[in-house]
């Protein structure tokens, strides 16, 4: 195997009508719709019914999959045992991955034609199981999750704060949903399909994805952005010292991209609404703290900034706790996952590449006595 394909870059392992970043790879484009217009006019329930359906919905159809995604919040009472025993210092992406295995084992998907059904029930739950738990383990509260918010936006944000968003904050993350939503074969979506084409469950296909994303090289990176921005004062600051890390070879997370390499065209969107919602902060310094980072990358290493490192900044405008930024990733990428899911189970194949083989020729077994 040669260097150029190690992980699998540059190769195509299948093929997908639900998203493309390009033949240039420096642009997006779901079901043949920019990000660009949809993050500027659509909201994430009409991307999300995109993604799972295959076209936008008209209005009829909207309201209707709204009231759906609504009625489907609920938690059962034995997923809410299971969430109240998880530890408080467990992370909350491993909460999310064992919400949705229990819920699979009291709502087993036992036939494909419920694969709709169980997409819609994950896509609704997930903000519900965050919150819950996270309301339990920092205040001991029960909280209702069927609250009557028409987006899973504004849900997530009341629901995670106890109180209903600004609409700068709930639009933002309705934004952050519709960019996080849907990225082609990543890793993690690669991970659901692979389990997919084995004909396993939409549950163990999801739950397989959320452990992929968990990792800092993956969804993590968000995390990792934060824990960054948050050392720096000032943009001076900021630049001596990612410098610094970049003279000792150090990654820096929020950074760079396996497919695109001129620019990740989320970013731009992301920016402005940090940018927009810095105006209103506390910490405000963070956005500059962003931007002095976001040049010298440019400048040390020709790197540009992906979709995690200015939401990083966003979710912590908007009061987000930052071991729930992946989680959150979650929320809105079940909606790609679950596409991708259905897709390979519409022409599916067992995944199964070859491996070049790097260990000794063969060898005669030697007795234990004689080794
Ligand atoms: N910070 C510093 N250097 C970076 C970098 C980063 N974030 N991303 C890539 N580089 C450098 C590598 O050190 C490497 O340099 P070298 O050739 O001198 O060794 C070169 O750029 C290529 O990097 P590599 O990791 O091999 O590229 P990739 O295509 O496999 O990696 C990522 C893609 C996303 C894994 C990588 O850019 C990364 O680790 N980024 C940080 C994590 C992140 O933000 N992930 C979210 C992606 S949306």
């Amino acid at each position: 195997m040669s260097d150029s394909s190690k992980g699998l870059r540059g190769i195509e392992a299948g093929s997908t009508a639900i998203c493309t970043v390009g033949a240039e790879g420096n642009s997006l484009h779901y079901r043949g719709y920019s990000i660009e217009e949809l993050a500027a006019q659509a909201t994430f329930e009409e991307v999300a019914y995109l993604l799972l359906y295959g076209e936008l919905p008209d209005s009829t159809q909207l309201k209707a999959y709204i009231e759906r995604l609504q009625q489907l919040r609920g938690l059962p009472a034995a997923l809410r045992t299971v969430l109240e025993k998880i530890p408080a210092d467990t992370h909350p992406m491993d909460v999310l991955r064992t919400g949705c295995s229990m819920l699979g084992t009291l709502e087993p998907e036992e036939d494909f034609a419920q694969q709709d059904f169980v997409a819609d029930r994950l896509l609704a739950a997930f903000p519900s199981m965050l919150a819950y738990w996270h309301r339990f383990v920092t205040s001991g509260q029960r909280i209702d999750v069927e609250t009557d918010d028409e987006s899973l936006a504004g849900h997530l944000l009341h629901t995670l704060t106890g109180a209903r968003p600004g609409e700068d904050h709930r639009r933002c993350m309705d934004v952050s949903l519709i960019l996080y939503a849907e990225h082609e074969f990543n890793a993690s979506t690669f991970t659901c399909r692979v389990c997919a084409a084995t004909l396993s469950d939409m549950y163990s296909c999801i739950t397989g994805g959320i452990g992929t994303l968990r990792g800092p090289l993956h969804g993590g990176a968000n995390e990792e952005a934060m824990a960054l921005i948050e050392r720096f004062d000032t943009a001076e600051q900021a630049r001596t010292e990612v410098a610094a890390m970049l003279q000792r070879k150090e990654k820096i997370m929020g950074f760079g991209h396996a497919v695109y390499k001129v620019r990740d065209p989320r970013n731009a969107i992301i920016r402005g609404w940090s940018k927009q919602l810095s105006a209103d902060a506390d910490n405000a310094h963070l956005y500059a703290v962003s931007e002095a980072i976001e040049n010298l990358m440019k400048e040390e290493k020709g790197l540009f900034a992906n979709l995690d490192f200015y939401s990083a900044s966003a979710y912590h405008f908007m009061g987000i706790p930052t071991a729930l930024f992946t989680p959150l990733f979650v929320c809105s990428r079940v909606t790609g996952w679950a596409a991708h899911i259905k897709e390979q189970r519409g022409d599916n194949k067992l995944i199964r590449p070859g491996a070049a083989y790097t260990g000794p020729d063969h060898r005669p077994y030697v007795p234990i006595n004689n080794r």
